[in-house]
């Protein structure tokens, strides 16, 4: 997918404020130009969070995960329609109907926001699929690669994934299905709480879409020179793919 470089690094807005998001967006937005709005900062502000990004020229994915009814969910995104929200989540683990559902309510829309399916949360470990499914013959990696083959066959525009798992989710559900990737690292940044990280660059050559960056941006004393290098290595490492 054609995507310019600098949309390709999404940073999250992963305060507790509207003040503190205001203040980070006011920061970065010179250089990034997609912000990732969590439930964090949902709960405490709401639409606003939108607003003060979209104000700024800014897209946002809208991260709330949305796991319920497929009725509920789907008038839920008609609202978030109307917010003139980019990309959106909602959880593979919802099924195939709650899928289907969503990308139904979006066919009748004008503005068509892209719309991921969450697998399996990163926090999430076999022993915890065990016991929550009540049963062992589980792999992890088979497990996301099910239901990104299900997101896909309802119609969903991609997957939120760890970028180990890129190259076999495209392998399967094709090339133009989106992957976005969380748990990136610029050489020699903090890894916080992320096991495995891969580079930005790294990210890129193994077929990422767009790319989510936090903490190394966020806590850094020049946030925006951070962000900017990221930038920098995403346009060589998308000019080197040819993407
Ligand atoms: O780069 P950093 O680790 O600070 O990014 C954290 C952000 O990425 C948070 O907003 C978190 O929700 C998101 N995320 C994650 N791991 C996942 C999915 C999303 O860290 N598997």
């Amino acid at each position: 997918m054609r995507i310019k470089p600098e949309e390709r690094l999404i940073v999250p807005l992963d305060v507790m404020t509207l003040q503190s998001a205001k203040k980070l967006l006011d920061t970065l937005s010179p250089a990034v130009k997609f912000f990732k709005i969590g439930c964090m900062l949902f709960t405490a502000s709401g639409p606003a969070a939108v607003d003060e990004v979209k104000k700024r020229g800014c897209k946002v994915f809208l991260d709330l995960k949305y796991f319920d009814i497929p009725s509920v969910v789907a008038k839920s995104v008609q609202s978030l329609v109307r917010m003139d929200v980019d990309i959106f989540t909602i959880h593979t683990l919802g099924g195939f109907e709650l899928m289907e559902s969503v990308v139904k309510v979006l066919w009748n829309e004008k503005t068509k926001p892209i719309v991921l399916g969450v697998t399996i949360l990163t926090s999430i470990n076999e022993a915890f699929l065990r016991d929550v499914l009540g049963t062992s013959d589980i792999s992890l990696e088979e497990e996301v690669r099910r239901l990104a083959e299900m997101a896909r066959s309802a119609g969903v525009d991609g997957v939120v994934s760890s970028a180990f798992e890129i190259e076999h989710i495209k392998s399967i559900c094709g090339e133009n299905f989106v992957v976005l990737t969380p748990g990136i690292r610029p050489k020699g940044a903090e890894k916080f709480d992320q096991k495995r990280v891969l580079t930005p660059k790294e990210a890129i050559q193994k077929g990422a879409d767009y790319i989510v960056v936090g903490r190394p941006i966020i806590n850094a004393p020049e946030p925006l020179k951070v962000a900017e290098s990221i930038i920098e290595e995403i346009r060589t490492a998308s000019k080197e793919k040819n993407v």
